[in-house]
């Protein structure tokens, strides 16, 4: 009983400064510019570890800075014109990846990109990048001065949002009387604004419900007219967060969401798992602590039954702990959850969460054998 009287005493130290913890979920959206169709988006979020996200209320995505996108200009791999557009720039304006990445990397054609980054509704930043030309981005058209008779002046930018190879975009261009848009330095300030464009998000129909793929949500802001019969797939507007039904196999940029929790799939007593997530943080960052989660009821009970689903066993351990005559978290959360026994059977002094409980948890014998779940907090 060492180590437990030694987490006992953890415990008395940190409900000082843990009085009133409530949720130790955290949740954090990471937003990919480069498009994707749904299902590859989804594959390139697992990727990293995390999932197509969920969204729980338009605050989850509205400080998201979702106004970035790349999009095609008419400049192709003709490296003098880029030396122009730098030369000419006067202004800050960068000239990324193109030196060492793109270029060193691939004898591939070459073409302009057009990046635009929009923080509390202002620009911040412009960037030229330069990018593989068989890429698929949006695209930023503008009219044919030989076809309208216009001069130099009065373009008209049009940005479209459907991603397209540098080739492909010319080509749409062209059929519609227009081309790339040739933007040059000082057009860049004035013709950049915020444009509206889809964004995958993850929620899909599903034998015809629409269902989030990560977690539960109720939430769903249909734009007027939606969901239409477009398509299964669920994309946002980057402007007004509102939702609209997509084919899925558009390409738009997509919103990953990841989470501090960690299910490890090892077989441990609860007092194992509990060293075990204490000591998760210790290697890496040291700012980084690790402990059994403590969690509460409804919707995030609902969320992480979903996780528990991936576990190897029925159960996992979770930090829920009777000590001293009365069930608490070992992280010093508060107790919410009210059915708990208040004499629980000798040994059932351990709490699990499983996969088919979906209000409570459940008492065990701390000496069972479970995966269990661990969470990330900063330490300050
Ligand atoms: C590209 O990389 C080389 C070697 O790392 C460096 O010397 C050079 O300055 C870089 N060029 C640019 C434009 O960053
Ligand atoms: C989708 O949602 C419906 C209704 O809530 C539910 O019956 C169905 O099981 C869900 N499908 C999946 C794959 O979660
Ligand atoms: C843990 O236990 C479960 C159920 O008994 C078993 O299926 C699984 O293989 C075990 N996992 C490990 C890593 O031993």
């Amino acid at each position: 009983m060492k180590n437990l009287s030694g987490s006992w005493i953890f415990l008395l130290l940190s409900t000082g400064f843990a009085f009133s913890l409530e949720s130790v979920l955290e949740r954090s959206y990471r937003y990919n510019i480069y498009p994707a169709s749904w299902a590859d988006a989804q594959d390139i979020c697992r990727r990293y570890h995390t999932d197509l996200a969920t969204v729980y209320s338009k605050a989850d995505v509205q400080y998201q800075n979702l106004g970035r996108y790349y999009a095609w200009i008419g400049l192709d791999g003709d490296r003098s014109k880029w030396s122009d557009l730098v030369l000419s720039n006067g202004k800050g304006y960068f000239l990324d990846s193109l030196e060492n990445q793109t270029f060193a990397h691939s004898a591939e054609c070459i073409a302009a990109s057009y990046h635009v980054w929009y923080y509390n509704s202002e620009l911040l930043i412009n960037r030229i990048y330069g990018l593989n030309c068989g890429s698929d981005f949006f695209f930023i058209c503008q009219d044919n001065p030989q076809h309208n008779g216009q001069g130099h002046h009065g373009k008209e930018y049009i940005f479209i949002p459907e991603a397209k190879s540098w080739s492909e975009a010319q080509q749409y261009c062209n059929e519609n009387h227009e081309e790339l848009a040739n933007i040059d330095g000082s057009d860049l300030d004035n013709n950049v604004h915020n444009e509206d464009f889809p964004i995958w998000i993850g929620l899909r129909r599903d034998s015809g419900s629409w269902n989030w793929t990560e977690s539960p949500s109720e939430y769903k802001s249909w734009e007027i007219n939606e969901p239409s019969s477009n398509g299964d797939c669920v994309s946002m507007s980057s402007e007004t967060f509102n939702m609209a039904a997509q084919n899925c196999d558009k390409q738009f940029p997509f919103l990953c969401v990841s989470d501090n929790v960690v299910l490890v799939k090892e077989n441990r007593s609860w007092e194992e798992a509990l060293e075990h997530c204490r000591g998760l943080g210790s290697s890496s960052h040291s700012d980084l602590r690790y402990d059994l989660l403590s969690l509460q009821p409804g919707e995030e009970h609902a969320y992480m039954v979903r996780k528990v689903l991936e576990a190897d066993t029925e159960e996992v351990w979770t930090g829920l702990r009777f000590l001293a005559g009365d069930w608490l978290w070992v992280n010093g959360a508060d107790m919410l959850y009210t059915d708990l026994p208040s004499c629980p059977t000798p040994g059932q002094h351990c709490g699990s969460l499983s996969k088919d409980e979906t209000v409570g948890v459940k008492t065990r014998d701390c000496l069972e054998r479970k995966n269990f779940l661990c969470y990330g907090y900063k330490h300050p």
